[in-house]
């Protein structure tokens, strides 16, 4: 079978020389295209690929058209809202992700950015601690887990919100439940967004929950830019200029925001939370490994559709 590594933003060449090596001891064909700018380049790459390989790479109706041999695509890393998962199982694709292992590179990426947001972007002007604040979690999946565990170590207070968990498993990580998304939001004196982008959750935070957010606040999102209302958070951080943004995705009116905002927002260059070696090697590794075994003998234990 013939594995293609597509990645827009490369995996660290140590990671693509352990999937590399995986891929061929499972007895298949490796073949990459990396850091491509046409959707053609793609296109064409994906012609006779049996297997896919990518990170958050669109991968559409025209990618599955053009790749009639296609058999499974592993999305390395843990949103697969890349992936039209309709017009896969339309073609009888199987779509996989390699949930957690990305987790601990975007949880230190989220503590990062709280610490950049309290010390005012290191510019020399009197900060905060974040020790002994509050620190509220929307979702408490793989990387919510992690960041809370790291926010626990700085002495923070850790509370969070996940419809799909139960609080059982947040009291076991000593973190404190909370009632209602408002409740988050209100408060916390940084509130984490963690919920993938699904229908129920696009366009979900708007102008209603930031506003209810304490002065001072951070809003930190390492999580989908698609969740936020842009219109909204410009405008909330028009009236309350207490209230700051830091994010891994860059909202589509960032330009505005940085130019309106620049001490309050901070947006990565290129989305970089899981942009470490290690993560790189783990979901890389994963997601050849689940290739590899898919072919083997047909497991699927992280099919998403
Ligand atoms: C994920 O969903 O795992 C992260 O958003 C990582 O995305 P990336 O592979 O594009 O860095």
């Amino acid at each position: 079978m013939k594995v293609l590594v597509a990645t827009e933003k490369p995996f660290s060449p140590k990671a693509v020389e352990e999937i590399r090596r995986r891929i061929e001891d499972g007895g298949h064909t490796f073949s990459i295209l990396e850091k491509y700018t046409a959707k053609e380049d793609l296109l064409k790459a994906v012609a006779d690929a049996d297997a896919l390989i990518v990170r958050s790479d669109i991968v559409d109706e025209a990618v599955f058209a053009a790749a009639p041999s296609l058999k499974i695509v592993v999305r390395a890393g843990a949103g697969y809202d890349n992936i039209d998962l309709a017009a896969a199982t339309g073609k009888g694709v199987i779509v996989e992700n390699t949930p957690g292992q990305n987790a601990n590179a975007v949880a230190e990426l989220v503590i990062g950015m709280a610490i950049l947001a309290a010390r005012n972007k290191f510019s020399g002007s009197t900060g905060f601690e974040i020790s002994g604040k509050r620190l509220g979690l929307q979702g408490f999946g793989q990387v919510s887990r992690h960041v809370a565990a790291l926010a626990k170590g700085f002495g923070m207070e850790v509370s969070a919100i996940d419809p799909y968990c139960p609080a059982k498993v947040m009291e076991e990580a000593g973190v404190t439940p909370c009632e209602s998304v408002e409740a988050l939001y209100a408060g916390n004196d940084i509130v984490s967004i963690h919920i993938p982008a699904t229908k129920e959750t696009v366009g979900s935070i708007g102008k209603d929950l930031i506003g209810k957010l304490p002065k001072g606040a951070v809003l930190i999102n390492t999580a989908r830019k698609e969740v936020v209302v842009d219109d909204d958070l410009l405008e909330v951080l028009e009236q309350r200029p207490d209230l700051k943004y830091f994010a891994d995705v860059k909202p589509g009116n960032a330009a505005v925001l940085e130019e309106k905002f620049a001490d309050r927002v901070f947006f990565t260059p290129k989305k970089s939370g899981a942009q470490t070696k290690e993560a790189n090697l783990n979901a890389g590794v994963a997601a050849a490994n689940q290739i590899v075994a898919f072919f083997a003998d047909g497991t699927d234990r992280f099919r998403v559709n």
